[in-house]
């Protein structure tokens, strides 16, 4: 297991999610996307933030989508389930794919979504297969930024678009640890807002839409710190799936937003038609 791997994988993930999914009420034998809701998100502002990205995006019933990076799955299995996407999600860690099928198979019966393990720096499909590259808060554990958005580019077919939200570097200084993607900085690789751009514009992609979020994200977090959670409440997603270094995690996040360490940017990139390509 390399340094990533290890920093995700809990091998009770599972059972875990299922007692939290019991404790909430939800009956098991008939889960539904919004029990998993508050649980299988794992990026600021959950489900909201993905509902905006795939708004933003616009997708249609049949459009093929790969979810670079997809965690256990709540993203690729609402695009499955309310945009009738064809989704795949590719992820590094086996523990969260064998998760993420087991969820699919509760909720999702009848659609197409499927997971498996695979680096997002060798992706295992061909030229120009997919409609859409989705990805969410997935880079920052990336080094290797230009084979990751060469590797995007060419699984997307020409015309085809990456819908991406991620962590970016602020101007604040380096980032205070452990946060939810790092328990120390060796596994944590930002850019700022523009070494992103230029990379991805690098790579190929011409840039349809580019959204600052830090500001209202900042906001988000302002509100969220002064909110206690309920007695009795079932734990939150990314503490099941973080464990007890969650709420310092999540304190360093507070201080990295106010401290202008970190920032977060929404884009709609596309990859041109091989007449403007090269
Ligand atoms: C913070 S989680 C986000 C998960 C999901 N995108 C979501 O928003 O719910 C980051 C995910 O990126 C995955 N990841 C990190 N490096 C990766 C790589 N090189 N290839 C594939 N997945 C990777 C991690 O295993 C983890 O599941």
């Amino acid at each position: 297991m390399n340094p990533v791997q290890r920093h995700y994988t809990r091998f009770d993930l599972a059972d875990r999610i299922l007692d939290a999914l019991r404790q909430s009420g939800a009956d098991l034998d008939a889960l539904t996307l919004d029990d998993l809701g508050p649980i299988d998100e794992f990026h600021i502002r959950g489900r909201e933030a993905t509902t905006e990205l795939a708004e933003l995006g616009s997708l249609s019933p049949g459009t093929s989508v790969l979810d670079v990076g997809c965690g256990i799955g709540g993203p690729s299995r609402l695009l499955a389930a309310r945009y009738g996407c064809r989704v795949t999600g590719i992820d590094l860690v086996g523990e969260y794919c064998r998760v993420a099928t087991m969820l699919a198979l509760r909720v999702c019966r009848g659609q197409s979504v499927r997971y498996c393990q695979a680096s997002a720096l060798g992706l295992p499909f061909g030229d120009a297969t997919f409609d859409i590259v989705w990805t969410q808060h997935a880079s920052m554990n990336i080094e290797d930024k230009q084979r990751l958005y060469a590797e995007m580019i060419r699984v997307v077919r020409p015309g085809g678009r990456l819908l991406l939200y991620d962590i970016v570097a602020g101007p604040g200084g380096p980032i205070h640890c452990p946060v939810p993607w790092a328990r120390d900085p060796a596994i944590s690789f930002l850019v700022t807002a523009e070494q992103l751009e230029d990379g991805l514009r690098a790579a190929g992609f011409d840039v349809t839409t580019w959204q600052d979020l830090t500001e209202p994200v900042r906001e988000w977090f302002r509100k969220m710190r002064g909110r206690a959670r309920a007695p009795g409440a079932p734990p939150s997603g990314p503490s099941i799936l973080l464990g007890s270094a969650w709420e310092t995690m999540t304190g360093n996040m507070v201080t990295n937003f106010e401290e202008h360490r970190v920032g977060v940017v929404r884009a709609v990139l596309s990859r041109p038609h091989p007449a403007r390509e090269g």
